[in-house]
């Protein structure tokens, strides 16, 4: 097991009982994402977590593979999964770097593009799994945004202290808007749709299209 697997699943009970930072921005970044997705489309999802948005979003189409690195937040999730009735929703303990078989029409990564150290590489491998049209759709903390600000200063300070002592993942971006999308493009996308929920460091959302 990873530090980082170790990580995830130790905060996974906690992370589970946490409630959404912003509500409302969450509820309406869904609803575009929503918005994109059809009943025949089979969409694979990075970095779950317990699978609350997969739950949501796989009503909606005909098949939902969610992956992540922590079994302790895989277990929240196929037990919520359970509860939810969600048949078509399946959750595989598998890392963004390593993408699930099969073919897919939408690949979703929410929170997650930020703790990817090769993150080119990733989103390359992801343009080539989908077929062209395929969407990618992602929504990403860019604490690079709040340089000058106190707030970044201190996740400068602390999440080095914090990973010293096993409390921070072992890599965090500090990601910039325009280098993630600068990113995302150079991996074979166009950007169709960006906003920010919520706005306050911001989560930056984006829907891309494969060329
Ligand atoms: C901040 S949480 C976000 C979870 C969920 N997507 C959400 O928005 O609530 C990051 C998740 O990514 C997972 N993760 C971290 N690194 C990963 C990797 N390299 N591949 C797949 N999952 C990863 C963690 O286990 C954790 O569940």
């Amino acid at each position: 097991m990873t530090a980082d697997m170790k990580f995830w699943d130790n905060i996974a009970p906690k992370y589970a009982k946490s409630s959404i930072r912003d509500e409302e921005s969450y509820r309406y970044a869904l609803g575009r994402t929503r918005s994109y997705l059809k009943p025949n489309d089979r969409v694979l999802e990075l970095g779950c977590g317990t699978a609350s948005t997969a739950i949501e979003l796989a009503k909606g189409v005909e098949s939902f593979v969610a992956t992540d690195i922590s079994d302790g937040m895989l277990a929240v999730g196929r037990q919520r999964a359970q509860e939810a009735g969600a048949d078509n929703l399946t959750l595989l303990h598998r890392p963004a770097e390593d993408l699930a078989d099969g073919e897919f029409d939408a690949v979703l990564a929410h929170n997650l593009l930020h703790l990817i150290p090769n993150l080119e590489e990733v989103l390359r491998n992801v343009a080539a799994k989908l077929p062209t049209g395929g969407l990618f759709i992602s929504k990403t903390p860019c604490l690079g945004e709040q340089v000058g600000t106190w707030k970044y200063y201190m996740f400068k300070v602390a999440i080095p202290l914090m990973k010293l002592v096993g409390k921070a993942p072992s890599f965090v971006d500090f990601t910039r808007m325009q280098d993630l999308e600068a990113a995302v493009q150079a991996a074979g996308f166009e950007i169709i749709e960006t906003g920010n929920y919520p706005p306050s460091t911001p989560s930056r959302y984006l829907v891309a299209r494969k060329r």
